[in-house]
């Protein structure tokens, strides 16, 4: 089938490829000559695992172009799926200006009857906007092509998108009723049949309900994850050991043992601003979403849970301290730095007086650049921000180790030659990679989140 995909960024590149890894024509479309320059000398703007290697193929194989040549993309896909940025505003509500600029290019170009996907994660009722505007410029042009406008949301993680692609747990496809919706449906239909072959995935639905399960998942997990720290925080207080909470809760059915790790906080470019949108289409809704305010506080909150620790060990002052901090992008496997709970934790150590030596697998070229912004004008702290190499050479002669990302190679560190690093012995764990016992036992002062503290002996 021909395909467009509006947007090269990390959905839209990883839709495309995908779509394109399973035998379809696939044109991509951005704005950037930049970012389409770096796809088309062979490069790929953004690190997923897998990502690649499927681009490579199916541009050798002729399946796969990239352009910012938008007549061309509107006249190539009978599918023409949006996948460009949806920002949050100022007041948190999604900033749609892209979302309805791809759909102004689709209706000032097209020659014949089109199915529009919004991909982007969109507020409710942005189908009916994104018809609107298409309509209008259909209008302009005194023609009356035929279009339907579906919703199918993407449930991607990063790090693991490929997959999430190629085996996913489920299909939103929200279409009208019409007969142009039908007709949208049918070709939706036969776009997502090789996902379908064991099993049907696809759950279609009205689209005010589709584009609503996107946020509705993300405020589920959102939640999960808030409560999680809340109950480490009142763990840590009461002296119950949240590993042992979260094994106990988890093994009822009912509960399940995912996302249910308490940690710095959420990240990435997903929980946090889906998060605020869809409490901003309640309060436009007249509603008070009660519960999603309070996630929001909690994870604020939580991303100081680290930073109140060690001023507790070593006093708000720490001038002359030097911090080891292992990990930097908001998850492993990515090197997006979008709101990861390493930015505010570092800046509020450096803003103590303390010297920071990070290191991150892959996201170190990201992290200098966000942190350039995000300390611009303090020139003192940023000077006392450093980038190294690798996760030992951060730890030499540190005071103390923070774990900031799970990434494997964290997991089962080499603690004999940590301890003869670290000045302090001190280890602050913000994913709870570690068992207190053991750490305690090898000599390690070692506080985790939600677990209980134990008094190190002197190893022998
Ligand atoms: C998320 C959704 O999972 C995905 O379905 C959606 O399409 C986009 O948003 P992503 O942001 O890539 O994906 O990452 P995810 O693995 O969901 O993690 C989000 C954040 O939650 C991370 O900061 C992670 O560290 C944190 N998290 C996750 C926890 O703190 N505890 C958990 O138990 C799980």
């Amino acid at each position: 089938m021909k395909i467009t995909i509006i947007g090269t960024g990390y959905v839209g590149l990883v839709t495309g490829a995908c779509l394109a890894e399973i035998g379809n024509d696939v044109f991509c479309l951005d704005v950037d000559p930049r970012k389409i320059k770096i796809l088309n000398d062979g490069g790929v703007p953004i690190h997923e695992p897998g990502l690649k290697e499927i681009i490579a193929r199916n541009r050798e194989a002729g399946r796969l172009q990239f352009s910012t040549d938008v007549a061309a993309s509107v006249a190539h896909g009978d599918i023409q799926f949006i996948a460009v940025g949806t920002p949050p505003d100022e007041d948190g509500s999604a900033d749609l200006q892209y979302v309805l600029a791809a759909a102004k290019n689709i209706g000032a170009h097209m020659q014949g009857f089109k199915v529009i996907v919004d991909k982007s994660t969109v507020p409710v009722g942005t189908a009916a906007h994104v018809a609107d505007v298409v309509n209008a410029a259909l209008a302009e042009r005194k023609l009356d092509h035929g279009f339907s406008v579906v919703s199918n949301p993407e449930f991607l993680k990063e790090g693991a998108a490929v997959d999430d692609f190629m085996r996913p747990d489920r299909i939103v496809l929200g279409c009208d009723e019409d007969e142009a919706g039908e007709r949208a449906q049918a070709l939706m239909r036969r776009l997502y049949a090789p996902f379908n072959r064991n099993h049907e995935r696809t759950r279609y639905m009205d689209v005010r309900s589709a584009e609503f399960t996107k946020y509705a998942a993300n405020a589920m997990l959102a939640t999960r994850i808030s409560f999680m720290n809340e109950m480490a925080n009142l763990a840590d207080r009461v002296g119950a050991d949240i590993e042992a909470v979260r094994r106990g809760i988890g093994s009822d059915p009912r509960i399940g043992y995912s996302f249910l790790y308490a940690g710095t906080g959420y990240g990435g470019s997903c929980f946090p601003k889906d998060v605020q949108a869809l409490i901003r289409t309640a309060a436009d809704n007249g509603h008070d979403l009660k519960i999603l305010n309070a996630v929001e506080a909690v994870n604020d909150a939580q991303k100081s849970v680290l930073v109140d620790k060690i001023t507790k060990f070593y006093g708000e002052n720490l001038r002359g301290k030097v911090f080891a901090v292992w990990g930097l992008a908001f998850k492993p496997n990515t090197d997006d730095m979008r709101a990861a709970p390493s930015r505010p934790l570092i800046a509020a150590l450096l803003k103590r007086g303390a010297t920071i030596r990070a290191y991150d697998p892959v996201s170190q070229e990201e992290a200098r650049r966000v942190f350039a912004m995000d300390l611009k004008g303090e020139e003192d702290a940023l000077g006392r921000l450093q980038f190294v190499d690798t996760q030992y050479e951060a730890s030499a002669d540190a005071h103390a180790l923070i774990v900031v990302t799970e990434w494997k190679e964290f997991k089962s560190p080499d603690f004999g030659k940590l301890y003869r690093q670290l000045t302090s012995s001190a280890i602050f764990d913000g994913r709870n990679l570690y068992e207190p016992e053991a750490l305690a036992a090898a000599g390690f002062h070692y506080e985790a989140i939600g677990r209980p503290f134990v008094t190190p002996s002197r190893p022998g």
